[in-house]
């Protein structure tokens, strides 16, 4: 067996990184095999692929800060588990951290407590648009935003991202032409998974001015605020001059403090007519009796884990950047990456592989998982827009982001080869 830093490893699973650079906690491999995570445990498809490894949902393959797992270690030290809710201890450290962090003044009578966002997001869309009215999604985007629109019974309407020069933009253009007199919402990825753009302020005010002429309402799923660039700034909607009275944000501990499996989350609206009817709907989907131990573990995360935070973003930092350098000595041109500011997924561009090489989407995604063995997310799941990218989730030990990029390398030359 392996020890490092208190971790232990089985024998046969750690593999020495292959870059140099101080050893950090970040780069400890924790076994998740065997938990029934999704990440590690799930097979795509019909067939087991042995040795496969899997950059694809969203969560970290990091610990969860000791601070975190020392509150709810003590928490089960109480022998009584019974209903809870969450407290005003725990709104005042919410509100604490998005003052500190993201220079955001929020009041704590906005908030209201919710099993994590993309319930919210579904009690959002049954409350605020009818049957067959229109939602407007920002493609490609986080795809279950329009499975919530569709099973529903909402229509989904697509503003389609632009690229300039290998960034994405909003095509605020486009939104104004979109919009109809069944149009009821915008759903808003802030910072936007999968393409990593972290929206300005202008960008956002846009948004926002257009909302105000149509009297639309903005939910933005502002999940991955806190996991940004050294270089950029997140900006909350409701920071937007004329965003109170039409927007709700939904915020949540599972990516920054990779607690996903715990499920919870705070949106925060300061309307006092569109909270009411969101803490209805939360209510009536029986979404509104908190988790006690995702409670705890939230409340400990906003507390005292923003130093934990400050050395993710660092590790995270130097990880995109190491592995864009990488994507860039060893694919050239053939596998492009639009500038990450912010999450920490890679938004892979194959799309002059596959066109020179004349495989399809289908046949590299095939490629990927059965002969190099590399579960990315398809790129076609979140918008047509999405055929010839690949998601990659780098919150995971850089030896296997090094290994992904082997793999990656192998699949890259079986598809030249088929060309
Ligand atoms: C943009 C976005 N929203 C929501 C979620 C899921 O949130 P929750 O687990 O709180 O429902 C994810 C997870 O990947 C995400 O990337």
């Amino acid at each position: 067996m392996w020890a490092i830093a208190g971790v232990i490893m089985p024998v046969g699973y750690y593999r020495p990184p292959r870059y140099s650079g101080a050893m950090s906690t970040f780069d400890e491999l924790v076994k998740r095999r065997g938990t029934d995570c999704y990440k590690w445990d799930f097979q795509p498809g019909n067939h087991h692929i042995d040795d496969l490894l899997p950059m694809w949902v969203a969560d970290m393959d990091f610990p969860s800060p000791p601070e975190i797992l020392n509150a709810i270690r003590r928490r089960t030290e109480h022998p009584v588990f019974g209903y809870t809710f969450a407290g005003e201890s725990y709104k005042e450290s919410f509100t604490a951290w998005q003052r500190t962090r993201n220079g955001w003044d929020v009041e704590i009578e906005d908030l209201l407590f919710a099993s994590g966002v993309m319930p919210a997001v579904r009690a959002a869309i049954l409350e605020f648009a009818e049957p067959g009215e229109e939602v407007i999604i920002q493609t490609p985007v986080y795809f279950p935003f329009s499975g919530a629109i569709k099973d529903n019974g909402r229509t989904v309407v697509e503003n389609p991202l632009r690229e300039v020069d290998g960034r994405y933009e909003m095509d605020l253009a486009h939104l104004r032409s979109a919009i109809t007199d069944r149009t009821r919402m915008i759903l808003l990825c802030s910072p936007h998974n999968p393409v990593g753009r972290v929206w300005t302020h202008d960008e956002l005010a846009g948004l926002v001015q257009i909302a105000a002429e149509h009297s639309l309402l903005i939910v933005s799923d502002e999940i991955h605020a806190d996991i940004v660039r050294s270089t950029t700034s997140f900006v909350p909607i409701l920071t937007i001059p004329g965003a109170a009275e039409r927007a709700i944000a939904l915020h949540a501990p599972s990516k920054t403090f990779n607690l996903a499996g715990l499920a919870s989350g705070t949106a925060v609206a300061p309307d006092s007519e569109l909270r009411s009817r969101l803490e209805r709907a939360i209510y009536r989907l029986g979404m509104n009796l908190p988790n006690l131990l995702s409670l705890e573990a939230a409340h400990a995360a906003y507390r005292e884990c923003a130093p934990w935070v400050d050395q993710l973003l660092i590790y995270l930092d130097a990880q995109i950047e190491w592995c864009k350098e990488e994507v860039r000595a060893r694919f050239g041109d053939a596998v492009r990456v639009p500038a990450i500011e912010g999450t920490y997924l890679a938004w892979l561009d194959l799309r002059d592989l596959l066109a020179s090489a004349a495989v399809s989407h289908k046949e590299m995604q095939r490629i990927l998982l059965h002969e190099a063995r590399l579960f990315l997310s398809e790129g076609m799941q979140f918008g047509s827009a999405g055929e010839g990218f690949f998601r990659m989730n780098l919150a995971t030990p850089r030896a296997n982001v090094a290994d992904g990029l082997d793999r990656l390398e192998r699949a890259v030359r079986i598809a030249k080869d088929r060309g």
